[in-house]
């Protein structure tokens, strides 16, 4: 079955299809699986989609209609970029989820890490795969700022947008950019860039039909979700215990693990993750407890505040959401997974040893023989749209 490396849910969907009617395939032929009382509890949780994004923390403009079309302007363009040759739909192409289907993102210099889907990225707390940011208009910010990602600065950007009679058009009505410093306007762009980056939520996948199927007790409906992805469930939050850190509907607990992946990149230096990461976040100008935090919540703080560093941060990444895997191949912080079948063959062959930092007790070799693993990439890649949805 060659399944695993499907770029398209689409494609994906309809590999799941033959799947089950195919007569050489044994395991398929099996059209009765059932499930626990337990497991339909948990299928439920991870439900119901599409959830509410809540509003992005010290952004003033978030959830602005006027804000949110001009942020997405700002978003396809170059200008954003030191060299007018890099806009964020650079990286962040919505072919591919939102996220690139290249194994590490080139910007002005080469990065080290895989670009992140932007789907449903406001249900984070945390943004960057070592949380190094603590709102998206602060993860907005950034990749212009970056030398290695858009390479431009606060001056060359005011002064290019300043320059705009479209921008002081739309931003009229709110403020006089005249008056804002050169920082304060560049940080008003960035917000506007995470106002519309908010809105971005992914589509109802066969997973979510399932599940609305089997809450409705709809049998025929549910024998329209395939029999291998079907299994592929039952081992997702079963014996592989997924579920544990990929949970609720985005399927990510939006905290920080270790799973074992390697920390050297390829140049052979250390990416440590979470251990860089909180120090990011807490060095960032841009952070909430900023100057340009503009709705001032102590709710929204209280996390960037009581972040705590310690030698267990090292080699820990963000647990992705697993919803539209099937676009945004290769997998994890650095690219180095470039199908679902290599991440569920990472994760069963996991060697404890690895596991660099306390060790996730959660992670354990799986007894997951060849088809059984198929069965988990099968019910991966229905975590995605089909192109009918
Ligand atoms: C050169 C490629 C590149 C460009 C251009 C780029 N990004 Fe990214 N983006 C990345 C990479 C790589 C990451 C992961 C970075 C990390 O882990 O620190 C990322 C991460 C992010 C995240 C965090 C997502 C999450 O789930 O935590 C946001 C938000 C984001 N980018 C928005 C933008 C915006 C807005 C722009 C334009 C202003 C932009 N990016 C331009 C490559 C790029
Ligand atoms: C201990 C928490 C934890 C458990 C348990 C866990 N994961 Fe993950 N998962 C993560 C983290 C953290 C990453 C990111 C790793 C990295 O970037 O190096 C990840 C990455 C992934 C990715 C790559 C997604 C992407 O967008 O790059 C997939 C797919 C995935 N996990 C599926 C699974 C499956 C299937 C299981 C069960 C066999 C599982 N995970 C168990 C925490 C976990």
């Amino acid at each position: 079955m060659v399944v695993s490396a499907t770029v398209f849910g689409v494609l994906g969907f309809q590999s799941l299809a033959i799947a089950q009617d195919n007569p050489l395939d044994g395991r398929s032929q099996d059209s009765t699986v059932t499930l626990t009382p337990t497991e339909i509890g948990l299928i439920k949780s991870f439900g119901p989609w599409p959830m509410p994004i809540p509003p992005d923390p010290g952004n003033e403009l978030s959830g602005l209609a006027w804000a949110e079309a001009l942020g997405r302007q700002l978003f396809h363009d170059t200008d954003l970029s030191g060299g007018r040759d890099l806009s964020c739909a650079s990286c962040h192409v919505s072919e591919f989820g939102l996220a690139e289907n290249l194994k590490t993102s080139k910007g002005a210099k080469q990065h080290v890490r895989n670009s992140q889907s932007l789907l449903n990225a406001g249900l984070q707390h945390w943004f960057g795969w070592d949380g190094g940011a603590d709102s998206l208009w602060a993860a907005s910010l950034r990749p212009m700022l970056s030398d290695i990602e858009m390479n431009a600065d606060i001056p060359v950007v005011a002064k290019r947008y300043r320059a705009k009679p479209v921008i002081k058009q739309s931003l009229a009505h709110y403020t006089d950019i005249d008056e804002l410093s050169d920082e304060a306007f560049v940080v008003l762009l960035s917000k506007a860039i995470a106002a519309h980056t908010r809105t971005l939520v992914s589509g109802i996948t066969p997973f979510d039909r399932y599940r609305q199927a089997l809450l409705d007790n709809d049998k025929d409906s549910q024998a329209n979700y395939p029999d291998a992805a079907k299994r592929g469930l039952k081992i997702f939050m079963g014996e592989a215990n997924c579920h544990v850190c990929h949970f609720g509907a985005d399927f990510s607990n939006g905290e920080f693990h270790d799973t074992g992946r390697p920390f050297f990149t390829d140049v052979g230096q250390i990416d440590s993750g979470r251990y860089s990461g909180i120090k990011r976040v807490r060095q960032d100008p841009y952070n909430l407890l900023g100057r340009y935090n503009g709705t001032q919540q102590d709710t929204e703080r209280r996390k960037t505040q009581t972040v705590k560093l310690g030698q267990g941060n090292f080699g820990q990444w963000r647990t992705p959401s697993l919803r539209n895997l099937a676009l945004t191949a290769p997998y994890t912080h650095d690219g180095s997974l470039p199908t679902l079948r290599s991440v569920v063959d990472a994760y069963a062959d996991i060697d404890p040893a690895r596991l660099h930092s306390q060790g996730e007790s959660l992670l354990k070799p799986l007894d997951l023989d060849d088809a059984a693993r198929e069965d988990l990439v099968q019910f991966l890649e229905s975590l995605s749209e089909t192109v009918s949805d």
